[in-house]
């Protein structure tokens, strides 16, 4: 099983990050994890030029290309990110805007993608009503352009972090228990 991992934080110690890093490590150890933060890669920003509307891959010659490789060949797509005025922040936004080159293949030119499960954390300061929906709408938008499906309970959304002062035992209890959850129901779909 190839579980692709993205992180979506500046932070490596913040909420999204620490609990990324309870997740993975939670999962079968038999399964390959490749980690990608999207602030360590040097991405520019997609320029809507149209070139993917026509090839299976974008001319911005950047570190996108391994991206790319991950997101198709993966069995899992797992992202954790902060919530930024409300949606994802712009390094993890320029990710998924460059993600038009698979959108392009499979949902518009219909080539097919291996069905992959998805996992989400979001962590934001405050907990108003709807603050992770922009975000949720980005990142299932985003999950559906490459095939991945997202189950009733893989997301995990922590609100109110101002408040804490760091990721409590009870946080880390429940990311272990859809960790281990979603890493039964992934040995299970191998076997199948
Ligand atoms: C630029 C910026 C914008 C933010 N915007 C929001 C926001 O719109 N709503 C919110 O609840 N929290 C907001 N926050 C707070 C973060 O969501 C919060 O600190 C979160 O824990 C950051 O995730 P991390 O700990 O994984 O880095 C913002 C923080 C920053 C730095």
């Amino acid at each position: 099983m190839k579980i692709f991992s993205i992180y979506g934080s500046p932070r490596d110690d913040g909420f999204s990050s620490a609990l990324h890093d309870v997740f993975l490590d939670s999962l079968d150890p038999g399964f390959f994890i490749e980690k990608t933060s999207v602030y360590s890669l040097a991405v520019s920003p997609c320029t809507g030029c149209g070139f993917c509307r026509d090839n299976p891959s974008c001319p911005i010659d950047d570190l996108m290309r391994p991206v790319y490789g991950g997101l198709r060949d993966s069995d899992a797509v797992v992202i954790s990110s902060p919530v930024y005025f409300s949606s994802v922040p712009g390094q993890l936004k320029n990710v998924i805007d460059r993600c038009q080159v698979l959108w392009e293949e499979h949902i518009r030119r219909g080539v097919p993608y291996r069905k992959k499960a998805g996992f989400i954390i979001l962590a934001s300061g405050s907990d108003y009503g709807s603050v992770f929906k922009p975000s949720v709408t980005v990142l299932g938008h985003f999950f559906k352009s490459i095939n991945c499906v997202l189950g009733q309970y893989d997301m995990m959304l922590v609100p109110g972090t101002d408040g804490m002062t760091g990721v409590g035992p009870e946080l880390i209890g429940e990311v272990r228990s859809r960790a281990a959850d979603f890493s039964g129901r992934l040995a299970a779909s191998d076997k199948n």
